[in-house]
């Protein structure tokens, strides 16, 4: 039954769970996650954030994990073995489509955002040999978006990263991405945290982080807090999927697992914001509305008013485009993936070339939208607003809503158990329901109610 994955297999259980994190944090908690909270409103939207996390995100990246070391191929295929297997519906094999759609368009334009973190890096890099300090953020900032030829270049190069790691497969590639670089991204967040405390704002920052105000909610409030748990925890388009296939099958606890995936992921968020929004109060900027220039605007107030600042700069988007790298990388697989098993083991290369090369052209709509076509709008965003909504707040929780329904109706219990073997019956029972009923109506009630 412990068959293999033709793709390789994570060496121990500390990597997968490296891997499976690595996917997770990235630019959803530091990019998008402070500023999301930002722009609706502050502590209401991150307590609706938690309650998505804990009763859909958590239990549905149990059923990805478990589907995928199941099956052990890539999510397409899997779904298509676990039909069979089950007698139930071909339409299932749907969501591993929607997956594969789903993770070109986030690849598009977030090797567009992880280009401006190579951007800043370099700025910073620049800085330690003498070039100009960054004095003006909001005026560094607007004039890289300005920039078309720039963004392309940045965006060009974090592809070929992503690409380089995803075309030397499971064991050489990913699993020495994520060694080292994790915990050190981890560490600088929490000594930003500190220097946050020093400003003297961090009272006013947590209770713009966690005192809600219900007044500012709406629908759409929930779609994007849905979203953003789904997009922040890489669920809803068969990433934790395809990773768990790699997973052996003895001696790792898919709940613990999930947990701890879960529990790093919103610790990395939360200690952005209390990272970031003690900066931006003590600039006198505004908390609210900051947009996704947030981070790149506010940070480097901070960073030039530091000691070592410009080590912390480089330090800091550095990192965080390693973080972006892992979780890029996470992106590409599934496809890649589904191509190698049609196509043959030794075209892996081509086949992560190809996808990526698709990625990176859509990705060009999403550079010109920040400058040259600016003025194109799209349902009243521009176009690659418009392109995230889609895929983070429209396909990603339609993709978990399915996989949650399949999980929870489509398989049966004795596959089930057999992945879930260590999980007290109770637990099982309330996992099992969350699947089958809770999490999709929750789901649903927010996707319908954003819609109409
Ligand atoms: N979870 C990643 C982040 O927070 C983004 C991602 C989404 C990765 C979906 C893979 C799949 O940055
Ligand atoms: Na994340």
């Amino acid at each position: 039954m412990d068959k293999t994955s033709i793709h390789g297999m994570w060496s121990s259980r500390l990597m997968f769970i490296l891997a499976a994190t690595g996917s997770a944090v990235g630019l959803g908690n530091i990019w998008r996650f402070p500023y999301m909270t930002s722009d609706n409103g502050g502590g209401a939207f991150v307590l609706v954030y938690l309650g998505c996390i804990l009763l859909v995100g958590l239990p549905i990246l149990m059923a990805e994990i478990l589907i995928g070391r199941h099956g052990r191929v890539s999510p397409v295929n899997t779904l298509r073995g676990l039909v069979r297997e089950s007698g139930v519906s071909r339409g299932w094999v749907g969501i591993g489509w929607i997956g594969i759609v789903a993770g070109i368009l986030i690849l598009s334009f977030y090797s567009v955002v992880a280009g401006w973190t190579l951007h800043y890096t370099f700025l910073y890099v620049k800085q330690m040999f003498g070039g100009a300090p960054i004095s003006d953020p909001g005026a560094t900032f607007a004039s890289l978006l300005g920039n078309p030829l720039e963004l392309t270049f940045w965006h060009a190069a974090f592809m070929l990263m992503t690409v380089g790691v995803v075309a030397l497969g499971v064991e050489k590639g990913l699993e020495r991405a994520v060694r080292f670089l994790m915990p050190a991204l981890f560490v600088l967040l929490l000594l930003l945290v500190v220097y946050g405390m020093t400003t003297g704002y961090m009272g006013q920052a947590a209770a713009f982080l966690f005192r809600p105000d219900w007044s500012v909610i709406d629908g759409n409030t929930f779609l994007r807090a849905m979203g953003q748990a789904f997009f922040t925890l890489s669920l809803g388009m068969c990433t934790m999927m395809t990773y768990g296939a790699y997973l052996p099958l003895k001696g790792i606890s898919i709940p613990r697992v999930g947990i701890a995936v879960a529990l790093t992921d919103t610790c990395v968020a939360l200690l952005a914001g209390l990272a970031i929004f003690p900066v931006v109060l003590s600039f006198g900027l505004d908390p609210a509305g900051g947009g996704p220039g947030l981070i790149f605007t506010s940070l480097p107030l901070a960073f030039e008013a530091m000691p070592f600042g410009i080590l912390y700069g480089l330090a800091f988007f550095g990192l965080l485009a390693v973080a972006a790298w892992t979780s890029s990388i996470s992106l590409l697989e599934p496809a890649t993936a589904f191509l190698v098993e049609r196509f043959g083991v030794k075209r892996r290369k081509r086949a992560a070339l190809g996808i990526a090369g698709l990625s990176w052209l859509l990705g060009l709509l999403s550079v010109l939208s920040l400058n040259l076509w600016s003025g194109v709008r799209i349902m009243d965003r521009d176009i690659m607003t418009f392109v995230e909504f889609i895929a983070n707040d429209l396909m990603l929780p339609l993709g978990g809503l399915l996989i949650a329904l399949f999980a929870g109706w489509a398989l049966n219990r004795t596959i089930l158990r057999e992945q879930l073997s260590d999980m007290p019956e109770a637990l099982f029972l309330v996992w099992r329901w969350l699947m089958r009923v809770v999490a999709p109506l929750l789901v649903l009630t927010v996707l319908v109610r954003a819609v109409v």
